[in-house]
């Protein structure tokens, strides 16, 4: 059995436990970082795409990225359709902010090869199995590439595990303890290779369902389309999928190209219910779920590494434990506007099976009652830019 001793154990090399163990570096703070995946399939993982403007600027000035200045896109604002017509939220005038179109693997490529270059002791193929606070020691229980049991010896322990963490039972209690919320709905996600239909995203409400027509480049677009959860992606032909898009976003034009990738995304919130435990905490998906309508899943993983972040500085470079004694409650402070935020939106642009006609006029009701109101538009932009992190 190996044992590996580090001042912090980092379980999960997503965004999350990738930008944690950069913070900590910059502060002299040394970290072992595990994930059972590859550093391939970690790297090519198509997911979201929309950052906050001020993780943009901590990854440019943390030297995380200096991909960001280069490809990193700003949009001023989103279009909201519905009833067949457009409606432009402008971020900008209305609250002097952008939003970033950055993916999150190029985050992964980015925040991975800073850490590799820095030295940092990073495993990837390694299952962790659990973690535990004895009240002498904090340990992380895993096995290595070659099967042989490896432990983690640590002064603190972070699950940045992903929705299925395994962190998560020794803070919380079990796997499931925590606030759930299902929908009965799901995105089916496409990549497809074609010019950008539209220059900033456009979230459509519509009879026949929901889509979101996003970008990623010049040559490969991501679009959205609510669907069943249960949908096979490969039932669907393209022919069908431009269909159905087309419907949705009418009469915006959409310019079609081959779909280079499909998949299924289900939707779900999910708050755990103890972020820390003794010298235990969680961050990212491992703390909480949000559903993807509003892009908030990265943006809320990173602010709770950065509260988390500074609150280890305090508890290990001064062996000041407030900021760690207070880090549930500062986090969870955002992750609940976030929730509350993705609900909203989530619930305003879908279409809920079997709804009323009464729930479906309610619906445009309330999308006239934000495009038609200062107050309106701007709660819309103040929380789909980002909260100030304090
Ligand atoms: C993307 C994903 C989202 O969930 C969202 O709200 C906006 C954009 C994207 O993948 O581009």
């Amino acid at each position: 059995m190996t044992v590996v001793r580090t001042r912090v154990g980092i379980v999960g090399a997503g965004p999350a436990g990738l930008l944690l163990s950069h913070l900590l570096a910059a502060a002299g703070i040394e970290s072992v970082v595990l994930d059972s995946r590859t550093r391939e399939q970690i790297e090519t993982t198509v997911r979201a795409g929309i950052l906050e403007s001020w993780l943009i600027e901590l990854l440019r000035q943390t030297g995380a990225s200096d991909r960001v200045d280069r490809d990193a896109q700003p949009h001023q604002g989103i279009e909201l359709r519905f009833d067949g017509a457009g409606h432009r939220i402008d971020f900008r005038r209305l609250v002097g902010r952008d939003v970033w179109l950055y993916p999150q693997h190029e985050v992964l490529r980015d925040l991975i090869a800073a850490r590799v270059a820095a030295g940092q002791d990073l495993r990837f193929g390694v299952v962790a199995t659990g973690a535990q606070d004895d009240g002498e020691r904090v340990t992380v229980h895993a096995t290595g590439l070659d099967g042989e049991p490896l432990t983690v010896e640590a002064e603190f322990v972070v699950g940045a595990d992903g929705s299925r963490s395994v962190v998560r039972e020794a803070v919380a209690g079990s796997q499931q303890a925590g606030y759930f919320r299902e929908y009965p709905f799901a995105w089916f996600g496409i990549l497809c290779e074609a010019p950008p239909s539209a220059e900033e995203l456009i979230y459509s409400n519509s009879p026949h369902g929901f889509a979101l027509i996003s970008q990623r480049s010049a040559a490969v677009q991501r679009m959205y389309l609510q669907c069943d959860p249960e949908l096979d992606p490969q039932a669907m032909s393209d022919e069908a999928i431009w269909a159905s898009l087309r419907e949705r976003v009418a009469p915006h034009p959409l310019i079609e190209g081959p779909i280079v990738q499909r998949d299924v995304l289900r939707f779900r919130s999910f708050v755990a219910s103890h972020l820390r435990r003794g010298r235990l905490a969680l961050v990212g998906d491992a703390a909480h779920t949000v559903p993807p309508t509003g892009a908030k899943g990265l943006n809320l993983a990173a602010a709770d590494v950065v509260i988390l972040a500074r609150a280890l500085e305090a508890l290990l470079l001064r062996g000041d434990g407030s900021e760690v004694d207070r880090y549930p409650e500062v986090a969870l402070r955002r992750i609940w506007k976030a929730q509350q935020f993705s609900w909203w939106m989530t619930s305003m642009l879908h279409t809920v099976p079997g709804a009323s006609e009464f729930d479906r006029l309610r619906q445009l009701g309330e999308l006239y009652s934000v495009v038609e109101s200062e107050a309106g538009m701007r709660f819309l932009a103040e929380a789909y830019t980002g909260w100030p992190l304090g």
